[in-house]
């Protein structure tokens, strides 16, 4: 997130001599993006960083598509993923491209490691859940309806605490960042944007673990796993400063657009990426024109597959939807609303809907794990009475 942020402490200037009480230097850390380009940080160790035992590959990451590419509407119930053990290793992939990666987990317990995703930055959507985010730039507590923003090549861990956990994952190819038509040229957020920057938090706590002896960390990269064994404890930073770090909005500090009349997706935008944008229907007003029809109407994504994640039971222009769907709509498929959903919203004052949607420009793959949550009939759900209210 480009804004100047610090903890802990740092020396008057950087990249001079400052010494531990022990009389032993600091262990400085450039933590830069871009090729020293872009956002950066730069972090004071006990110890240093590359002081690495051994290493060893602990699984490969081939995912596997569905094989039948046939042009449909896919609906996939995550409620049925089974419960698993690790936030990093037990992930279920749904559906990716290059550009992006969404992924489901529902972990019971907290990873004895730390993870570092060296090819990716991640959000995680907490649908449910809440504890501690741990990180080399601090601690940072999430609760349900965050959008956990880590910035790829930073170690963090989820601490979890309420149960249960549910995390949609969307890792992305490019860097996350707000929408570049909410910022002015400095990056501050303008007044027109849903959200500003008194609604993102930031690591408050920085405990340095001064530990030795053997340490795992799991790094992410090339589509591999690594096992790494440090000798010391990694989140020994005392300090830090710059743009570069783990941030969070939370879904409900969105703050949404409404309109006379049906405004478009672009005004539920939250983040932009490379190849994607990530967009919040959070609950709001319908339309005030005496004559509004609050549903959306029929439309053609002809550039982009639009993907949501339903984080309540309720959305307007869909039945048969539930808290834990994921739907898929394709290009190449006009969509709407469903049979007598129009008819239905006129007059509505207002929606509790709360979802997250993501838009993809190049056409994303299904996994095959996902099949096994796929509603076969969910393509067929326009026709007049094939759906269940
Ligand atoms: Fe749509």
């Amino acid at each position: 997130m480009p804004f100047y942020h610090h903890l802990g402490e740092v020396p008057r200037k950087r990249h001079t001599v400052w010494r531990q009480p022990s009389g032993e230097l600091y262990h400085e850390h450039l933590m830069g993006s871009f090729g020293f380009s872009g956002p950066e940080s730069l972090l004071y160790h006990l110890r240093p960083p590359t002081s690495i035992l051994h290493s060893r590959t602990l699984r490969e990451l081939s995912w596997q598509h569905d094989a039948d590419l046939t042009l449909r509407m896919r609906h996939f119930d995550l409620n049925k993923v089974a419960k698993s053990k690790s936030c990093t290793l037990d992930r279920t992939p749904i559906l990716f491209n290059h550009d992006v990666a969404l992924q489901i987990v529902e972990p019971t317990a907290t990873d004895e490691f730390l993870y570092r995703n060296a090819q990716g930055d991640e959000v995680v959507f907490v649908s449910s859940g809440a504890g501690v985010l741990q990180s080399q730039m601090g601690e940072l507590p999430f609760q349900s309806g965050d959008y956990v923003v880590i910035p790829r090549g930073i170690l963090h861990r989820f601490q979890l605490g309420e149960q249960p956990t549910r995390f949609l994952i969307i890792e992305s190819t490019g860097q996350i960042r707000p929408p570049k038509r909410y910022c002015n040229q400095f990056g501050q957020l303008l007044e027109h944007s849903p959200y500003c920057e008194r609604d993102i938090r930031l690591p408050t706590e920085l405990p340095v673990y001064d530990q030795t002896g053997e340490f795992q960390i799991v790094v992410k990269h090339q589509n591999l796993l690594t096992e790494v064994v440090l000798d010391h404890h990694p989140l020994d930073v005392v300090g830090w400063d710059g743009f570069y770090y783990p941030w969070i909005l939370s879904i409900h500090d969105f703050e949404p657009i409404t309109g006379s009349l049906h405004q478009p997706p672009p005004v539920h935008q939250t983040f932009e990426a490379d190849g994607f944008v990530v967009c919040s229907f959070v609950p709001r007003l319908f339309d005030y024109h005496p004559q509004a029809l609050p549903v959306p109407y029929n439309h053609s994504n002809v550039m982009s597959d639009e993907v949501i994640y339903y984080a309540n039971d309720e959305f307007m222009s869909r039945k048969s939807i539930q808290y834990g769907s994921l739907t898929l709509h394709p290009f190449g498929l006009p969509h709407g609303p469903h049979p007598g959903r129009a008819e239905a919203s006129i007059g509505k004052q207002r929606t509790e809907e709360l979802a997250v949607m993501v838009d993809t420009f190049q056409s994303l793959n299904v996994s095959r794990q996902a099949l096994d949550f796929e509603d076969p009939d969910y393509g067929r759900s326009w026709l007049p009475g094939k759906h269940v209210d």
